[in-house]
């Protein structure tokens, strides 16, 4: 399963790139206003530092705000110039997945975002995006099990070999990452603070400290 951090705080992206297991980045447009990016201008030059903090090969998902397919698409082409990693995120509504759809056609990658149910993964997949976006924490807070829908989604594309890649998305702690590795995520994006949890044991930190005692003791 390929580890993305959901933010668009570049310290916390260094930070991740620093453990070396992050495969990428996605951001959305509430995300990029809690950094105080705006304007056209200086979005794009965000996403590229974006870019160039995580290196090659690194996914970074960059979403439109268009919400019609001529819009989308302009919008779309201009974010795939930025940088060779951006993936074009673009909302589950009918002409998202027209745009999807164009943009599986000229071979720009795309992420279908602000997933809640099977059915509209696969009008997804058959739209052919490259990751697809299920809102975990978000369909959780409704009294819902949001770990549900990426197993139901993971057998679907199994039994259909569908190639889009589910990217557990609205990720909220650690034992969120594992769940979603059990239900069969190809990707996981959540905030950092969600990766760095997964460090934690106590039993670890008895270990380490005992093994150091230890080694004093022997060595002086
Ligand atoms: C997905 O790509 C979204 O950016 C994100 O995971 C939403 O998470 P939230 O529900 O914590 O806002």
């Amino acid at each position: 399963m390929q580890f993305f951090v959901d933010t668009a705080n570049l310290d916390h992206i260094r930070e991740a790139a620093e453990l070396g297991i992050l495969d990428g980045v996605t951001t959305n447009p509430s995300l990029m206003a809690k950094e105080g990016i705006s304007g056209e201008k200086n979005i794009m030059k965000h996403y590229r530092t974006i870019c160039e903090i995580v290196g090659k090969d690194k996914d970074v998902s960059a979403e439109v705000i268009s919400t019609d397919f001529k819009g989308m698409v302009a919008e779309g082409k201009k974010l795939a110039e930025i940088h060779e990693n951006i993936v074009v995120k673009v909302p589950m509504i009918r002409e998202g997945i027209k745009a999807i759809s164009h943009f599986t056609e000229i071979g720009i990658r795309t992420n279908c975002t602000l997933i809640f149910s099977a059915g509209q993964a696969i009008l997804a997949a058959k739209a052919g995006a490259t990751y697809l976006s299920p809102f975990i924490g978000r369909i959780d807070d409704t009294n819902w099990d949001g770990m549900a829908l990426i197993k139901e989604i993971f057998k679907i594309y199994t039994t259909q070999g569908y190639e889009t890649a589910i990217l557990a998305a609205s990720i909220r702690s650690p034992l969120h990452i594992v769940q979603a590795a059990k239900a069969g995520a190809d990707v996981v994006t959540c905030p950092l603070s969600a990766i760095l949890g997964l460090f934690n044991h106590p039993l670890t930190d008895i270990g380490l400290e005992k093994f150091l005692a230890d080694y004093k003791k022997a060595n002086g």
